[in-house]
């Protein structure tokens, strides 16, 4: 696979590889196989980026353990507010479960606290975020996810779910983007 991609009008260069990735995910999984045996966890997918990481990640955690999936995006106009449009699997219920939230990045970590603010609201026993990607330079919010894949710089990524305007989901890797 080429180390440099197109995407649009974007020039993107390999960050992380699919070796890389896949090794880390599967000791992601082993983690949370030993951190939540026994205990029936609730993944909840956010769509649309976390679905690659998600597969290799629940396959890498041989557990007893529940799916579901959430699509979650900012309303307009209104990001300052932290106000989100949540579309959750209603089947789900996570009063008392083990929640475990599955993103593929925190950024400003702005739509993922809105979300955990709504799912405590229903009283889980317990709420974790696991993500892929962290870019703590540029989180504004108070949230520290707790189970983190690749802490990586402020720069714009694709490949492995994530996405330029669609483009680049496909890709096994990770790619920065490189006219910044
Ligand atoms: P946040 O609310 O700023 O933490 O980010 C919300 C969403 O923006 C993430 O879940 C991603 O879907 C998307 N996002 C943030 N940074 C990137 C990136 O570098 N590449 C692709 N998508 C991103």
């Amino acid at each position: 696979m080429d180390d440099i991609v197109q995407a649009h009008d974007l020039t993107f260069r390999k960050m992380i590889t699919a070796e890389q990735i896949a090794e880390r995910v599967q000791e992601m999984g082993t983690q949370l196989a030993r951190d939540f045996a026994g205990r029936h966890p609730l993944f909840l997918i956010v769509l649309k980026g976390a679905y690659m990481f998600a597969a290799d990640l629940l396959r890498a955690c041989p557990i007893d353990q529940e799916v579901a999936f959430v699509r979650l995006s900012s309303y307009q106009g209104t990001r300052s507010s932290g106000t989100v449009r949540m579309d959750l699997d209603m089947t789900a219920k996570v009063t008392d479960r083990q929640v475990i939230i599955v993103e593929d990045i925190v950024d400003t970590g702005r739509t993922l606290e809105a979300f955990r603010q709504k799912l405590l609201a229903d009283a889980p026993a317990d709420l974790k975020v696991v993500t892929l990607l962290h870019k703590p330079e540029a989180q504004a919010f108070d949230l520290i996810p707790d189970y983190v894949g690749f802490t990586i710089p402020n720069e714009f990524v694709i490949g492995y779910g994530l996405d330029y305007d669609e483009a680049g989901r496909h890709l096994p890797a990770i790619y920065q983007r490189t006219d910044t």
